[in-house]
Order: structure tokens, then C-alpha cells, then sequence
């Protein structure tokens, strides 16, 4: 087993069958050493694609992707999930449905931040249902940019997220892999 997985099945909390709590290393302390094993993961996933730029959702996507973005030496757009006094015109927008919130939320980003033909990777914390994913590809597709792949920190396999992404045509690349908390258990896909 790698240091990653054991991380996850040492620091990780299940709550019920659908969620683990990462508070202490994701999403709300960050540690340190977790982010480098992901980042270093990604790395080698990306480091000889053509990726012009990172997007991610505020917020628990920030630190992987603000590190990785470090790596590969390309800029980092943080997509808002608020308008502001600065960001209100000039955007595109999108409705994201949370599953996990049972709210439908909008999100943003400025129109000069995604350019047609920009090469993006998309990345995020979790993949669940994959609506914050489908979101975040919207706005690439108004932008008419490219999306190159789908980079997420922890995907639940047992959510619909991923086969939904990979139907649509979406690279998809996964740090972790969870296919089941059953049993108060967290139980990575096998092989990986
Ligand atoms: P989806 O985008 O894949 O459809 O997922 P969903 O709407 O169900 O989940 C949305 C929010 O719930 C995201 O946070 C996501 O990180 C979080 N989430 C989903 N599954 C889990 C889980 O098993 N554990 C934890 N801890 N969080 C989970 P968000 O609202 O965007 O939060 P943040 O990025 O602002 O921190």
C-alpha cells in the first residue's frame, strides 16, 4: 500500500455510508504531507500534457491546485462562488446542484481568466456526483477552451461522478480512490 492510501485510511473519518470527514488534512487543516503525495501524483499524471492553466472551485480545491499549478508552472483561476463588487459583469456563470448541500449554487469566473483554446485542467477535492466538475467544464465550454482532464484530490467510485465525466468524453485522474465506507469502513479501490 502506498503512503497516500495509508493516509487516507488512517486519518480519514467515515460519517455514514456517503461521506468521510478529511477535516484533518483536506479541508480544513491542510497537511502538508498529504498535499505533497497528491501534488506529486498529479505531477507525474500531467507534467508532459499541453496545460495552459489550472481552474478549481473555491474552496477545499484551492491548496492542491495552487500547489500543483507551482509544478507545472502555469497560472491558477479560482473560480468564485459569489459575486462581488469587483466580479459581477463580464463573467460566465453556471448553476451547480450539491447532491452532498441539497442547494443549487452558482459559480463564476471573469471572462478574461478562460480564453478560447486555453488547455485547462480542471481540479478539485472530491468527486461525489460530479455536478461541481460538469459546472466547472461549462464555463470552459462557454469560454470555448479545452478541457484536458479532470484532476481530483479524493473520487468516491461508488457516486455516479466519474462514470458520468468519462460518458461525456472527460479525462478523469483520481489520487484516491474510495469504493466504499460500508461498515464504518473506508475501503480503496482494489489495485490502487
Ligand atoms: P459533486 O460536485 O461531485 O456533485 O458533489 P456534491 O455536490 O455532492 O458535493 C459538494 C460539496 O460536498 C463539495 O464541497 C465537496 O467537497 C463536498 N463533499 C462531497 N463528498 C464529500 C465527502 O465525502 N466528504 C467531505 N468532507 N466533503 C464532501 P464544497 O461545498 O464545494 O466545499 P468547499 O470546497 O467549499 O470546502
Amino acid at each position: 500500500m502506498d503512503q497516500l492510501s495509508k493516509f487516507v485510511l488512517d486519518k480519514g473519518i467515515v460519517i455514514d455510508e456517503d461521506i468521510l470527514k478529511v477535516d484533518s488534512f483536506l479541508n480544513h487543516q491542510v497537511d502538508m504531507e498529504f498535499m505533497n503525495l497528491v501534488v506529486d501524483k498529479f505531477y507525474q499524471e500531467y507534467k508532459d500534457k499541453k496545460i495552459d492553466k489550472i481552474i478549481t472551485l473555491e474552496v477545499s480545491g484551492i491548496a492542491p491546485a495552487t500547489l500543483l499549478a507551482n509544478k507545472l508552472n502555469v497560472p491558477l483561476v479560482i473560480v468564485k462562488k459569489q459575486k462581488s463588487l469587483i466580479l459581477k459583469d463580464n463573467v460566465y456563470s453556471s448553476n451547480v446542484k450539491s447532491f452532498t448541500k441539497n442547494k443549487v449554487y452558482e459559480i463564476f469566473i471573469d471572462k478574461n481568466y478562460l480564453l478560447e483554446n486555453e488547455n485547462i485542467l480542471i481540479l478539485d477535492d472530491f468527486l461525489a456526483n460530479g455536478q461541481a466538475a460538469l459546472g466547472l467544464v461549462d464555463l470552459c465550454k462557454q469560454a470555448n477552451a479545452n478541457v484536458v482532464s479532470i484532476g481530483i484530490v479524493i473520487e468516491k467510485t461508488f457516486q455516479k461522478g466519474g462514470n458520468l465525466l468519462k460518458e461525456q468524453g472527460f479525462d478523469v485522474f483520481s489520487a484516491i480512490k474510495i469504493a466504499s465506507l460500508k461498515n464504518n469502513k473506508i475501503t480503496l479501490l482494489d489495485g490502487e
